[in-house]
């Protein structure tokens, strides 16, 4: 690593992750690290030209009020302490205090900035040849953001020793399965090892009608099948993983308690036992997909809107069959495209479709019908823990439902969802 870098310690603030990105901003690297640092440790961060101590309304933990070391000052660069009691918030950006982060990272600190993709990538591929040497690293590769930039990431560094595991487990969305092997076998030139595991999957799921059940046989079935392509291979040593700096962060600090635990590897048998490879995990979503874009994924890969784990399955209200699901990924692809059309694509944060397990009376061609209607879903939201309804225009909303009423096979009507988070959760299952 040969960028300059910032480190913020952790004294009990909720901005730390706000502030590091800040100062990445600047063009200047940053880490979050916990107020009780080891001195090795701290001597082993690469490049360190500053120090802020970040306090906030955590700073007291079990009574007593957390500082850092006196090693930590000692450290031989400048340290500046922020203190944001009583959860003050950092001023947003161009505003006086902003300023101050500037002068201390490039005035005081006389940081370079150098921090940008390309020479994180350089970075990364030398680490990984440093880790991996000469053997071999599996990847579950599912073709969202954070799998896919990883995959593209091990190739350039490793290329064939790396075997990336493709599970279709027909909850995709349209395209999808094929965009990965097109990208990463036919482009790329990567082992992909492609697994056509529908029938698998939809025949566990078939008359289960619970949601909670649905995810689990989802999420078990995953694992089992990586499971058995990884035993497959011999003498892989290592995985390969999608985590990112969220995901890091919201597993908990020192003085903020776990949002969700970090469960990338969910569940893998132990006695797989394979070390762990994970470039990204000092990315920000953002930088994550600068990445993918600088390693030549394409656009539709990089900036796909978050797409839940379950897939379609928890969008195939009730016990999933094969029609309706194929109706939803049908109407799922009308609605995308025409968002994308309308310039909506990347402005709205996730919009899909819903198809529930009632029908209700139609007509087409003056002959009835009794068929499926679809829920259109389109929301915006920072963190998903609430969410408020995209003002999709009216002329659109009919074009959508034009088209899905006219090209989706058993389907008659359709619906807007309207409802915010809460009372609705983004998602109807
Ligand atoms: P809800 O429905 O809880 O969704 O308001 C919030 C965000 O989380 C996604 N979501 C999931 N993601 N596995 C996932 O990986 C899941 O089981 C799951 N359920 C919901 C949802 O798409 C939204 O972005």
């Amino acid at each position: 690593m040969k960028q300059d870098m910032i480190v913020v310690f952790d004294l009990g603030s909720e901005e730390n992750p706000r502030l590091a990105r800040e100062i990445r901003a600047l063009g200047v690297y940053s880490e979050i690290h916990p107020h009780d640092i080891k001195p090795e440790e701290l001597k082993a961060l690469p490049n360190v030209k500053g120090i802020i101590l970040n306090g906030g309304p955590n700073r007291v933990v079990d009574g007593v009020e957390i500082d850092v070391a006196q090693y930590v000052y000692d450290f031989g660069v400048p340290v500046i302490a922020f203190d944001h009691k009583g959860g003050a918030q950092l001023p947003k950006e161009g505003e006086a205090r902003t300023k101050m982060i500037s002068d201390f990272v490039l005035g005081t600190c006389k940081a370079q900035t150098n921090w940008n993709v390309q020479n994180f990538i350089d970075d990364q591929i030398e680490l990984i040849k440093k880790q991996v040497g000469d053997r071999k690293v599996l990847l579950a590769l599912s073709g969202g953001v954070d799998s896919s930039v990883v995959a593209a990431l091990l190739i350039k560094a490793i290329g064939k020793q790396l075997t990336c595991v493709h599970v279709n487990h027909g909850l995709l969305r349209k395209g999808e399965p094929e965009q990965v092997v097109d990208v990463f076998r036919n482009q790329m030139d990567a082992n992909l090892v492609y697994v056509d595991a529908v029938d698998r999957f939809l025949d566990k799921l078939a008359g289960v009608a619970d949601p909670e059940q649905k995810r689990k046989i989802i999420g078990g079935e995953f694992i089992r099948v990586f499971e058995e392509e990884a035993r497959k291979l011999d003498g892989i040593e290592f995985l390969g993983q999608g985590t990112i700096y969220p995901d890091i962060i919201e597993s908990g600090t020192k003085t903020v308690k776990a949002v969700k635990s970090h469960h990338n590897v969910g569940g893998l048998p132990e006695d797989l036992d394979f070390e762990l490879v994970e470039p990204l995990k000092m990315l920000f979503k953002d930088e994550v997909r600068a990445c993918g874009k600088a390693l030549g994924l394409p656009d539709g890969m990089v900036y796909r809107q978050p797409f839940p784990g379950p897939g379609l399955g928890v969008r195939c209200l009730g016990a999933i069959t094969r029609d309706r699901l194929e109706a939803v990924r049908e109407a799922d692809a009308i609605l995308r495209e025409e968002f994308a059309n309308a310039g909506l694509e990347g402005k709205v944060w996730q919009y899909f479709t819903v198809v529930p397990d009632f029908k209700s009376v139609g007509v087409k061609d003056g002959v009835r019908t009794f068929d499926w209607p679809v829920i259109l879903r389109a929301v915006n939201t920072i963190d998903a823990m609430t969410a408020t309804v995209e003002d999709v225009p009216f002329a659109l909303l009919q074009k959508i439902t034009a088209r899905i009423t006219a090209e989706v096979r058993g389907v008659n009507r359709v619906l807007y969802d309207l409802t915010p988070k809460p009372s609705g959760t983004i998602e109807w299952e």
